[in-house]
């Protein structure tokens, strides 16, 4: 079955831009995806964070495929959009993209669904924004 084609252009809000380091790379010299992860993680977070207005951890990532590698000095940027809220968790749609300075249009490389759940200082569930 064919795949739908990626958008042209990404979808939410810019919560992260970074450069793709040596350090970054796995055992084949290509960047490794759980930095991808990450990073997108941390953009999840700050949009999920603002929302809930206390700390938050994630608990599930759906959905994940990487399209296209990430090579060392790429500028990749990430980009948020709230889905879902429940009453103390938050799903955040995520999507990576990459470009390299001197002659590429940014791609999308890969996206995912993150959920966020709303914690107390004791790491219990709280209600989004619960004051
Ligand atoms: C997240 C955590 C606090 C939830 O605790 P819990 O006792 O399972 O809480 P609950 O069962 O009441 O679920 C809380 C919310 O999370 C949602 N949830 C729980 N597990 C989920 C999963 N696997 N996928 C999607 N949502 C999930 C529930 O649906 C609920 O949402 P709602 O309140 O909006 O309806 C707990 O599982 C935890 O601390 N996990 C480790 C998180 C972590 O360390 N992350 C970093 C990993 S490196």
């Amino acid at each position: 079955m064919a795949e739908t084609p990626p958008p042209a252009s990404p979808v939410g809000e810019l919560v992260i831009r970074a450069i793709a380091m040596p350090a970054d790379t796995n055992a084949n010299g290509d960047i490794f995806g759980g930095w991808l992860m990450s990073q997108m993680d941390l953009g999840g977070a700050i949009v999920a964070r603002n929302l809930a207005r206390s700390r938050v951890v994630t608990v599930a990532v759906d959905g994940m495929s990487f399209v296209s590698p990430v090579d060392v000095g790429d500028t990749v940027t990430c980009y948020a959009q709230l889905c879902r809220v429940g009453r103390t968790s938050m799903k955040v749609s995520i999507e990576a993209w990459a470009s390299h300075f001197a002659h590429d249009t940014p791609r999308r490389v890969t996206a995912g669904i993150f959920t966020y759940v709303a914690i107390d200082a004791e790491g219990k569930p709280r209600a989004v924004g619960q004051s």
